[in-house]
């Protein structure tokens, strides 16, 4: 009985033995994608129930690590965690021992000791998700780490794509605004590419990095798009005293989307946060064109499909595991 392994009291099928991570979209397939998408939309359909708790992760324990500000992500992984009944703790950085100066090495360690089933993590530096990876034995969920990844968001957004226009090929995005700061646009241009969409960078030329995607810094590029993805300034990631953008005024003026710019039957994203009136005015985020309050509602149910995928193997089986009690 060597290679079995009895986890919260279930012996587990040999495939979830396997230690996966979820750190880059390229650690993504194609069918990795449609795999998760499907499990997301049987837990979509389970949300419309009652009862919304599933106990398919009873006993497993889900630790969420965010070290920069989040609304969205840590919330929408801690609900995850909650529905499908796996014991969740988030723990941000001001209020824990990393304010005492503890390392990204020691708490990684310190919370591998609870032997938790997956950590979450986000964090200001590229790789840090990755780093935690090689020091524990728990699954690692990569919730942004600096400029480089954010594949949880690309999944909802994929998701988001797929109920909106009943498809993921053949669609144009026109990503707009600070590229350069962004691990959703970085994370978004590979999905695209990986499900056969296109994804345009537009924006200032300080704001667009080369070699990720084909750019313009005309605003009217954004004509033919079947979807205007929009992105703030994170001001957060910027070199202190760098100025990117003349003003905000300026950027708004010349990049920001208003209704004016939205063609009729385009539809319009944003990761959020959103700073209206900056890159996107408020009458343009409350419209039917929005999908922003969509992105939100897909994060709760791609997550949860992430976390079961990590920690269980074949198709989500949503009827066979309701609780009837
Ligand atoms: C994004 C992030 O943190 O990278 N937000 C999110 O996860 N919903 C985008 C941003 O901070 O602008």
């Amino acid at each position: 009985m060597t290679d079995l392994r009895l986890v919260g009291g279930q012996l587990l099928p040999p495939a979830t033995r396997e230690r996966r991570h979820l750190l880059s979209v390229s650690d993504l397939t194609r069918d990795d994608v449609e795999r998760i998408l499907a499990a997301a939309r049987s837990f979509a359909d389970s949300q419309e129930r009652e009862t919304k708790k599933l106990p398919t992760l009873r006993g497993r324990v889900v630790l969420n690590v965010f070290y920069e500000s989040s609304t969205r992500t840590s919330s929408s992984f801690e609900l995850a965690a909650k529905r499908l009944s796996a014991d969740t703790v988030t723990l941000r950085a001001s209020g824990s021992s990393v304010e005492k100066g503890e390392s990204l090495k020691d708490t990684a360690l310190t919370l591998s000791a609870y032997d938790p089933d997956v950590i979450v993590i986000r964090h200001p530096e590229a790789g840090a998700a990755e780093f935690v990876a090689r020091l524990t034995k728990a699954r690692v969920v990569n919730a942004g780490d600096g400029k480089h990844q954010h594949p949880t968001q690309a999944l909802l957004d994929l998701y988001t794509l797929r109920s909106t226009f009943g498809r993921l090929d053949g669609l144009q995005v026109a990503i707009v605004g600070d590229v350069a700061h962004s691990r959703v646009a970085r994370s978004l241009v590979q999905a695209l590419n990986l499900v056969g969409s296109q994804a345009i960078l537009v924006g200032p030329p300080a704001l667009l990095p080369p070699g990720i995607a084909p750019v313009s810094h005309d605003i009217a590029a954004i004509a033919d798009v079947d979807v205007v993805y929009v992105l703030r300034m994170q001001r957060e990631r910027m070199l202190e005293g760098a100025n990117f953008v003349p003003s905000l005024g300026e950027y708004s003026r010349q990049y920001g989307i208003t209704a004016a710019r939205v063609r009729p039957g385009q539809f319009v994203m944003h990761p959020g946060p959103v700073n209206r009136g900056v890159e996107l005015d408020g009458d343009v985020a409350d419209s039917e064109a929005s999908l922003i309050l969509e992105q939100v509602r897909a994060g709760l149910v791609v997550r949860m499909a992430i976390l079961y995928d990590l920690l269980t193997a074949g198709p989500v089986a949503v009827e066979a595991t309701v609780e009837t009690a």
